[in-house]
């Protein structure tokens, strides 16, 4: 390794940010009211926050670590070519991504999204050495791999791995009712042209997300005058962030449930017209 990476590495390590957020409800209180930028030790940041360019170009101090990549990239209901990225935790656990009906806030965080260390605090939770069969974890896999963070809210890590089991199977069966749905609406509702091009693919994204494999969908022109309505691409929009979150629900389980049932409200409002 040269000098000049050594010197990039000891600036990385010793550096401190000021949290620019103070008075903000996340109390974060590793090392005072500093922050140290190694993974491990992270600023929690609650504001909305979106990248369109590379990394080096959007790298915001103020915000979580984890969400300089994992966020929305400011996908929007309107978007035509792609479903919302598979990074969207951020914005997820805050609660600021998705359609809702008009009147609701439009800013839902989790509970989970106040824990000290927000996503480090379930995706790097560390454990000491044992034995040779228990080294010890640093949790950089970044895998939730135990439950034992989460005990002190949910009973015991064994009450909270069967949440999010119990979670997971409702979410799935959400997301199987409004993907069922898009495909009713796909084949009885959708212009002529569409239905005969696309089939049950006719609700999807140019290029369809994962429940749709097997071709493309609809191109932005094909998609436009309202041949996909918007409460379609609205429906769609929401059910492929809470496919593509990954949690299964867990980063914002009531706001990811409500995504769904609105979907589910949008694409009926078409179906029964
Ligand atoms: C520099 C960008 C970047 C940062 C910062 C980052 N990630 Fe990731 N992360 C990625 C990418 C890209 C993937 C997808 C890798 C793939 O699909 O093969 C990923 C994948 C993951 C996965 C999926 C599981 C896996 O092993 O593939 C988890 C969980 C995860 N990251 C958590 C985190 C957490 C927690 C943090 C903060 C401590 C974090 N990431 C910081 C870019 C980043
Ligand atoms: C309350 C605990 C908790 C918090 C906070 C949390 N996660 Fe997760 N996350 C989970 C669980 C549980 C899963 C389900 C799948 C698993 O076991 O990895 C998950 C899944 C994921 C996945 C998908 C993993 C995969 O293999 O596909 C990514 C990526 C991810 N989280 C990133 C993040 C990021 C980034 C943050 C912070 C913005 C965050 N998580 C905050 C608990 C949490
Ligand atoms: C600071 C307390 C706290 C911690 C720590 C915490 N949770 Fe939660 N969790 C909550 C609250 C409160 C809710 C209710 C939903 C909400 O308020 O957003 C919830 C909801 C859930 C749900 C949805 C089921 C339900 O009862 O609503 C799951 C699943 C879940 N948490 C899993 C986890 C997992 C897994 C971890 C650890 C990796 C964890 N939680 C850590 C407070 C916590």
């Amino acid at each position: 390794m040269g000098d000049v990476e050594l010197e990039a590495v000891a600036v990385l390590v010793n550096g401190v940010v000021t949290n620019t957020l103070a008075g903000i409800t996340v109390t974060n209180t590793q090392l005072g009211l500093l922050y140290t930028n190694q993974i491990p030790n992270p600023l929690s940041s609650m504001q909305p926050f979106a990248t369109s360019g590379s990394y080096s170009t959007n790298y915001n101090a103020a915000i979580n670590i984890c969400a300089q990549c994992h966020n929305d990239r400011g996908a929007l209901p309107t978007d035509t070519s792609f479903p919302p990225h598979n990074s969207s935790q951020y914005n997820m656990l805050l609660g600021v991504v998705g359609v809702l009906p008009s009147g609701e806030p439009t800013n839902q965080p989790a509970t989970h999204a106040f824990l000290e260390k927000q996503c480090v605090t379930c995706h790097m939770q560390t454990s000491s050495y044992v034995s040779p069969a228990q080294p010890a974890n640093s949790g950089h896999t970044f895998q939730v791999d135990s439950y034992a963070a989460c005990a002190t809210c949910h009973g015991s890590a064994a009450d909270a791995q069967n949440l999010v089991a119990f979670l997971a199977f409702d979410i799935n069966n959400q997301i199987q009712t409004v993907n069922a749905a898009l495909n009713e609406w796909a084949t009885t509702k959708a212009p002529p042209a569409l239905k005969t091009k696309y089939g049950t693919r006719a609700w999807e994204y140019s290029n369809p997300g994962s429940l749709s494999p097997g071709g493309p969908g609809p191109t932005a022109a094909e998609q436009s005058s309202n041949a996909v309505p918007a409460n379609i691409m609205q429906a769609r929009f929401n059910l492929y962030l809470v496919v593509n979150d990954g949690s299964l629900g867990v980063h914002n389980p009531l706001y990811c449930l409500d995504l769904l049932e609105y979907a589910d409200e949008l694409v009926e409002a078409e179906l029964s017209q």
